[in-house]
């Protein structure tokens, strides 16, 4: 904060978003695995997810979310002075970032990944308004992305129902007024095992008396019943935060804009923080959940229909591995 520039805000001034056209819907999911549309449904909301094919790479999907952002700023891919790619799924370990960079043809742009599972879209606000309010960069394009498919158990019920692919990207420019009113980020990695996509090394031996270890990522585990817990516990606590450094009341809210995770949490902690269901934004039955991708792409669809008007306050919130959590308040628009 000390470092913040006099009259140094942000304004989130567009949005796009891309999903892959493939889907599976819950009937179909329930040939694969023992489950069926009436459990998933009620359990989850979800209905169905978009599937990337395998020739899909995540930074083509990331650019074209970008790209319907950028459009919506008034920009050009020329003035973007920063991409932040909030993924868990790189085509690349090294990153992802220089790809949808060359893609866009952001040639001025620095770019790198972020790594904050299904907290990345809201860790990477936060960390872009930083370069903005130390007056460092002016232009900044956020994208979430991820292609959870790939990282699926796709034999294990109690997880492969839920995910789903897809991308969602925001520009972020230095604006007179802060719109972005507040936040609060937290992790807590002694919780780290109840939701993991761990590497597994296999050992090698190099020379007789030195080993490394070779592997490869092993598929998604999950503890449903304690992620479920944390989030309808520690979301609320975050968005009270957030709203707390924004100065505002609950009453202030337009829209809530959760991590689109599973209804029942949505509906949790709306209620918990007495929001009407008229200003929950949700899109989950469509696509699952998209990870770092699904704050963004329902942002984009809600702006898209006109939903959400330049000014309205939303408090969004993301959660998941690591155990990471967040909250930001922010305006829509200039
Ligand atoms: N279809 C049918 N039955 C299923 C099923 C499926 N897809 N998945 C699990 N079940 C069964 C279980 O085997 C269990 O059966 P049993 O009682 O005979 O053992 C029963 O349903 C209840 O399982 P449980 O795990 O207690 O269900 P739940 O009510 O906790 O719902 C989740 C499971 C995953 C939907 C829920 O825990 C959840 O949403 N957690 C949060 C997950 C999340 O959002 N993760 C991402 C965070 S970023």
């Amino acid at each position: 904060m000390a470092l913040k520039q006099p009259g140094v805000g942000i304004a989130i001034t567009g949005c796009g978003s891309a999903a892959p056209t493939a889907f599976l819907d819950n009937q179909q999911l329930s040939q694969i695995v023992d489950t069926s549309d009436e459990w998933i449904a009620t359990r989850t909301g979800i209905r169905q997810r978009r599937l990337a094919p395998p020739t899909q790479s995540l930074a083509t999907l990331a650019a074209q979310a970008a790209q319907g952002a950028i459009a919506m700023a008034g920009l050009s891919p020329t003035d973007i002075d920063l991409i932040l790619l909030a993924t868990s799924t790189p085509d690349d370990l090294f990153g992802t970032a220089c790809r949808v960079q060359a893609e866009l043809g952001a040639a001025r742009a620095v770019a790198f990944d972020l790594t904050a599972a299904c907290s990345g879209f809201v860790f990477g606000l936060v960390t872009a308004a930083q370069f903005i309010h130390t007056g460092v960069y002016q232009n900044i394009v956020l994208i979430g992305a991820d292609i959870l498919s790939r990282w699926v158990d796709w034999s294990d019920r109690r997880t492969c129902v839920l995910f789903g692919d897809g991308a969602g990207a925001v520009v972020i420019q230095a604006n007179g007024r802060d719109r972005l009113l507040g936040f609060e980020l937290r992790s807590d990695g002694t919780q780290n095992h109840y939701l993991n996509l761990n590497y597994q090394p296999d050992p090698k031996h190099l020379t007789d008396d030195l080993e490394i270890g070779q592997g490869t990522f092993q598929p998604i585990t999950m503890n449903g019943q304690e992620v479920y817990r944390f989030a309808a516990r520690r979301v609320p606590e975050v968005i009270e935060k957030a709203l707390f450094r924004a100065n505002l009341s609950i009453e202030d809210v337009d829209w809530l804009l959760l991590h689109q995770a599973n209804q029942r949490i949505l509906d949790a902690v709306a209620d918990r923080l007495n929001i009407p269901p008229e200003k929950v934004i949700s899109n989950l039955a469509k696509y699952g959940n998209t990870s770092a991708a699904s704050i963004p792409l329902a942002l984009d669809e809600e702006v898209r229909q006109g939903k959400v008007q330049v000014g309205d306050t939303i408090v969004t919130s993301g959660f998941g591995a690591g155990l990471t959590w967040g909250a930001a308040v922010f305006q829509w628009g200039r």
